[in-house]
């Protein structure tokens, strides 16, 4: 039998707090190489601004294996659908039989928010109350879920290019969060943030640099293509670079291909991977006046482990639905 999980399911099962612990469970299993994780391969479909990729991992220890399919379609929100639309397929690391089929929408947006609050767990200041994102869609709802679920944050600030996005998500937020969730302009999002995060589908730097306080910590997920970035080269040159893997950020993230190719940066401006950090190997934040930047461009082994989870936790509780796949 395989299960079948739609997002109520899911909901039912995971939380952003036990997400956040089995994310930094497989950046653990990454780093102690126990991980296999291929970078992933992708079709681009250039005629509908469309792009499908496919991203197997395994983690030995927690003997979860499994593969998503993801597709971005740039013009879906005219559509009303998300621009990020996916399924999970959870095999067994034993017999390869498939275990469940999940929808990879609701996966996606749990452990993009989860791996930003195990960097900020690990990056940000003790003290940080306020954090601004950029973006108001799907993914950025669970960053501040995240953020707030590692720091005891008082305020928050929105910005989107679309008005209307940034008021919705302003009283869906402050309701779910119980602060004051507030839209503002970018540069006064960059001045009163001490965590900054963007989740955006922009194309080209959407602040100025220059403005970034000392102490900031920032979380930037929304770019994944090398000719593509968020953040402009001036906040890269002066934060401490992590990222969640060294080979893929060099072959996805244009936050840091575009400065390097420039001559501005070079890869030893990478301080670390986020691992490096969870399992100890290397110091995280050192001064409160650091400016320290995690860049993620997704990996599938953050899917492997949330699926896992959701798969153990519906066994444990017997809630779930199945079908005979193969009958
Ligand atoms: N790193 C990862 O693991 C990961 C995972 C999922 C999604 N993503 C990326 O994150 C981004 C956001 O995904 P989503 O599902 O939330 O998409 P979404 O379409 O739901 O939201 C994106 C929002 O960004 C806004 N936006 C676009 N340009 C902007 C700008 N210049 N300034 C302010 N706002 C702007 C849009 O109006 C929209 O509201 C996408 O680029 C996606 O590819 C990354």
């Amino acid at each position: 039998m395989v299960l079948i999980f739609t997002k109520s399911d899911l909901k039912k099962v995971i939380s952003m707090k036990d997400v956040i612990e089995v994310v930094e469970m497989a950046f653990s299993e990454l780093q102690r190489g126990t991980a296999t994780l291929p970078l992933r391969t992708g079709i681009t479909l250039s005629r509908e601004a469309g792009w499908m990729g496919v991203m197997p991992a395994y983690l030995e220890k927690m003997g979860s294996l499994s593969t998503k399919i993801v597709t971005v379609f740039e013009k879906n929100l005219e559509k009303k659908l998300p621009t990020i639309m996916a399924t999970v397929i959870l095999n067994s690391a034993e017999t390869g039989a498939p275990l469940a089929i999940m929808d990879g929408t609701f996966i996606t947006a749990m452990r993009t928010g989860a791996v930003c609050g195990v960097a900020t767990k690990y990056l940000a200041r003790k003290d940080s109350k306020t954090v601004g994102v950029f973006g108001a869609g799907v993914q950025a709802r669970t960053q501040l879920i995240a953020v707030c679920a590692v720091r005891n944050i008082e305020r928050a600030f929105v910005h989107d290019k679309i008005k209307e996005r940034a008021d919705v998500f302003t009283t869906e937020m402050s309701e779910k969060l119980n602060i004051p969730v507030e839209t503002r302009k970018p540069e006064d999002i960059v001045k009163e943030s001490d965590i900054i995060n963007t989740a955006t589908t922009a194309k080209t730097p959407i602040f100025d640099g220059n403005l970034v306080n000392q102490g900031t910590h920032l979380n930037l997920i929304g770019s994944f293509k090398p000719e593509v970035r968020e953040v402009d080269e001036v906040v890269i040159k002066k934060s401490k670079i992590v990222v969640d893997r060294k080979s893929a950020a060099l072959e996805e993230a244009g936050d840091i291909i575009i400065p390097l190719k420039a001559g501005i940066i070079t890869k030893e401006n990478i301080y670390a991977e986020l691992g490096e950090l969870v399992i100890g190997k290397k110091p995280s934040r050192t001064s409160d006046s650091e400016i320290t930047l995690f860049k993620s461009v997704g990996l599938g082994m953050q899917d492997c482990a949330t699926a896992w989870l959701a798969y153990t936790k519906a066994k444990e509780k017997g809630d779930y639905q199945e079908v005979a796949l193969f009958s």
